[in-house]
């Protein structure tokens, strides 16, 4: 019998998949579970399980009747539950976005499997997509799949800069090339939940309109804020339709729903329904069921506005944590809203290299390196959606106390 050579199957693109940092993290997080040691993840988006609207779920599939029942068990649509679409339009409409629920718009597996149709229907390799750097590490993964030209615009405390963007743009379209594709993340960026301004967003859809690219615009931070109102997504602003806008529950109601929604031109809405059907023919029908109601029934306004406080609070225990805690050297941000805080340390200490120490000490946070196209290693995204708020205050001492001795001379 001849031995099993693993490597010698893999498509080119299957060979580029490797395990990165954070599959090492979670695999040193489990290990030391098992052995009975606690690790305090400051890390992914997570929603705070004390918050989940897990009554309201149970409700509505008991009181659900046969007649639904039948429907829930059955095959459904490539683009979604028809009435979670009406729903979801209706609720849209109220945040600054119209869109025709039958044409316009399709439910997705959270925002990330739009972030991969999007890619797979307009990305070759070779092609240029702008992304602010930094950046959603997964977008840069859906993105690079298609082995694109990645080309990078500055982002300030504002968020994306749009005269970088235009120098980027003419820079682009000066090598004889043009520009497909800008991803941005105008409301709460990840990772460093800045805020997109609403001139900043006029003057992009301006430039997208000029050069005639498409925006991919996403959004699921931009109902978390902890003042005042999230301005109207680029979506709502655009006449030509040239944005694809995506949203999800994940932030708002339950991750684990798996329900997300993507709002494009209806001819871009066929070609993904397309693409979709080749993995996923249709999304689960009970969760569909269910996010339909919950909007009915007025709960995803309610889970919202509760979010927006218990976030709020506890990125106050963290901000305070920071200031007890951390070294002077350290500089971070004070989100008005979302799940992250962004912090800076000077350019020799490297974040990606600690971070395994942090984790044997009992802490993981992910390397600000994730989130860059180049080797930036001097950042760490911190989340406090998750963590209790005395994992938080235990985390950051643990934390602080690291990089202090690593700061000290
Ligand atoms: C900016 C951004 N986009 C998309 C996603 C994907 O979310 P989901 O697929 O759970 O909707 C995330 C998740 O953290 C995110 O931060």
């Amino acid at each position: 019998m001849v031995k099993l050579d693993t490597g010698r199957f893999y498509s080119k693109l299957g060979a580029s998949y490797q395990p990165g940092v954070l599959t090492k993290v979670v695999l040193a997080a489990e290990e030391f579970k098992r052995q009975g040691k606690k690790i305090i993840g400051l890390t992914g988006g997570m929603y705070d399980e004390e918050s989940f609207p897990w009554r309201e779920v149970k409700e509505i599939f008991s009181e659900a009747p046969e007649e639904d029942w039948r429907v829930m068990l059955q095959y459904g649509g490539t683009t979604g539950y028809q009435p979670l679409r009406e729903e979801l339009s209706k609720w849209m409409k109220t945040h600054g976005i119209e869109v025709d629920p039958y044409k316009e718009l399709m439910i997705t597996t959270g925002s990330q499997e739009a972030l991969d149709l999007a890619s797979r229907i307009f990305l070759d390799p070779g092609d240029v997509v702008l992304v602010g750097s930094p950046t959603y590490l997964s977008a840069l993964s859906a993105f690079k799949a298609r082995e694109p030209d990645i080309r990078v615009v500055r982002l300030d405390d504002e968020g994306m800069v749009p005269q970088d963007l235009r120098r980027v743009v003419r820079e682009v379209e000066g090598e004889g090339k043009m520009v497909k594709l800008l991803y941005v993340i105008p409301s709460f960026q990840n990772p460093t939940s800045t805020m997109l301004p609403m001139e900043r967003r006029r003057e992009i859809l301006e430039i997208a309109g000029e050069h005639d690219f498409l925006i991919l615009e996403d959004n699921p931070y931009g109902y978390i804020c902890f003042e005042g109102e999230m301005p109207t997504p680029l979506k709502g602003l655009d006449k030509e339709k040239r944005v694809l806008y995506t949203s999800t529950f994940s932030k708002i109601v339950s991750p684990g729903m798996r329900i997300g929604w993507l709002c494009a031109h209806q001819e871009f809405i066929m070609k993904m329904a397309e693409a979709k059907s080749t993995t996923i023919i249709s999304n689960s029908l009970p969760s569909q069921y269910a996010a339909s109601k919950l909007f009915q029934r007025g709960v995803v306004d309610k889970q919202i506005e509760k979010m927006r406080q218990v976030y709020r609070k506890k990125r106050d225990v963290m901000l305070e944590a920071l200031e007890r805690y951390f070294p002077p050297q350290a500089r971070w941000n004070t989100p008005k809203g979302g799940l992250f805080l962004w912090v800076e340390f000077p350019p020799h200490l490297n974040m990606t290299e600690l971070l395994m120490e942090a984790v044997e000490r009992g802490v993981a946070y992910i390397p600000g390196s994730n989130f860059f196209t180049t080797e930036t290693h001097h950042h760490i995204r911190l989340n406090y959606s998750h963590p209790s708020t005395e994992d938080i205050v235990e985390g950051i001492k643990i934390l602080g106390e690291l990089v202090s001795e690593k700061l000290s001379p």
